[in-house]
């Protein structure tokens, strides 16, 4: 028995020096790995450091190398990279080659001034369930946007035409972007944004420019829906009063309506725009093959507010006296963007008082805030 036990012991014993034995050859081995590397990222850094030649990619093959043209001597060459680098590649971009040719870095890219002012989102992170109410509108631009993409065949086979482009108008902060993320989200397409007022005020002298390299990013990224947000920016009849300014903005809206025009309405990119001031945008915008088909999109009514409150204190731990209808009577006239402001201030109240939950007062003290701070302003001058 006794001896049973030690024998089991020993084997114990043998095992654990045995495991130690390896435990110290795998550390030696780490050891010499280790030094590998630091060895290898000395060479990178001195490989980067030595005078690097420039070249612009003509093309990224399909087998994952890339074909590049030396700037100066036009010698072209094919040469692979890491997967690190050619997801940065693009035709046109500009990249630093070393001695051997490989591409150490990347310079920069064509798309450079498109980054600057175009966000591009791959499918957003926002369904039709993040939307309280607009039922109807929500239909409206699916039909005109989504089903163009996803169900093309039906427009072929009834022989109809899907409306150009869509224009989406009302108050500020009223779900306008929002919407336009879901369906882009539905339709699995990439929606790509830009702003009409930092085209004008951002990028003087380029507007014309960026309209074309907008719709040319869209094509190339189809299925795709462009989102020209404020509109008005560059095409409201007030912009065009004869300054220089205003021939800008000219120029960037007659590139517009020749990309619009230019453009096939069965194709796989859609084209969507949003504004708060509808009666200001030149009538040329809202011509049939433009933007035909105007939605307005209005402050929410007494319904709409409770599903939108719901969706934006869905994840907030409320106490059991809450009861919304108070909050629901004192915010007429407010938009979208106020409920979800008026549940993120009430859930701050609750944090602040280090409580359980929030409570009937967070919430009202939140209205008064909310409603003050939008500052009673009538947002329906907007419409
Ligand atoms: N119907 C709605 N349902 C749920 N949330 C909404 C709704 N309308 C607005 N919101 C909230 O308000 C925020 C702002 O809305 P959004 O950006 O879509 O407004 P907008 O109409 O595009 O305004 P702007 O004219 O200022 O661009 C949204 O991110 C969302 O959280
Ligand atoms: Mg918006």
């Amino acid at each position: 028995m006794v001896d049973g036990a030690g024998g089991k012991n020993d084997l114990n014993e043998l095992q654990i020096q045995d495991l130690k034995s390896k435990v110290l050859d795998l550390r030696m081995k780490n050891e010499v790995l280790e030094k590998e590397i630091s060895q290898l990222k000395r060479e990178i850094g001195q490989l980067k450091h030595l005078p690097l030649f420039v070249a612009v990619v003509v093309d990224v093959l399909d087998s994952g190398e890339v074909y590049l043209r030396q700037q100066g001597n036009n010698q072209e060459y094919i040469t692979t990279v890491s997967d690190e680098i050619r997801h940065m590649l693009r035709p046109g971009a500009k990249v630093a080659v070393n001695n051997t040719l490989s591409i150490v870095r990347v310079i920069g890219t064509v798309y450079d001034s498109r980054v600057r002012i175009m966000e591009l989102e791959e499918s957003p992170d926002v369904s039709f369930e993040n939307v309280g109410g607009l039922k109807d509108e929500i239909e409206e631009v699916r039909e005109a946007v989504e089903y163009p993409l996803t169900k093309p065949e039906t427009f072929e086979r009834i022989g109809v035409e899907p409306p150009k482009g869509i224009l989406l108008y009302g108050a500020p902060g009223t779900g306008k972007t929002l919407i336009a993320k879901a369906v882009a989200h539905n339709a699995n397409a990439r929606f790509i944004r830009m702003s009409g007022s930092e085209l004008v005020h951002k990028f003087i002298g380029e507007g014309a420019q960026l309209v074309r390299e907008l719709f040319t990013l869209a094509r190339e990224h189809a299925p795709s829906i462009v989102f020209i947000d404020e509109i008005d920016a560059i095409g409201s009849t007030r912009s065009h009063d004869g300054t220089s300014g205003s021939a800008e903005v000219q120029r960037t809206l007659m590139q517009l309506l020749a990309e619009m025009d230019g453009f096939d309405n069965r194709g796989d990119v859609r084209i969507m725009a949003a504004t708060n001031r509808v009666d200001m945008l030149d009538p040329a915008l809202l011509r049939p093959g433009r933007f035909d088909r105007v939605i307005e999109i209005p402050l929410p009514d007494l319904d709409t507010r409770r599903e939108i409150l719901r969706i934006h204190s869905a994840k907030m731990h409320m106490s059991g006296d809450v009861d919304l209808k108070a909050v629901l009577e004192q915010t007429e006239g407010a938009t979208g963007a106020d409920l979800q402001a008026i549940c993120r201030e009430a859930g701050i109240m609750a944090v602040r008082r280090d409580a359980e939950s929030v409570t009937q007062s967070d919430l009202t003290e939140a209205v008064h805030k909310v409603m003050k701070d939008s500052g009673g302003m009538d947002t329906r001058m907007y419409l």
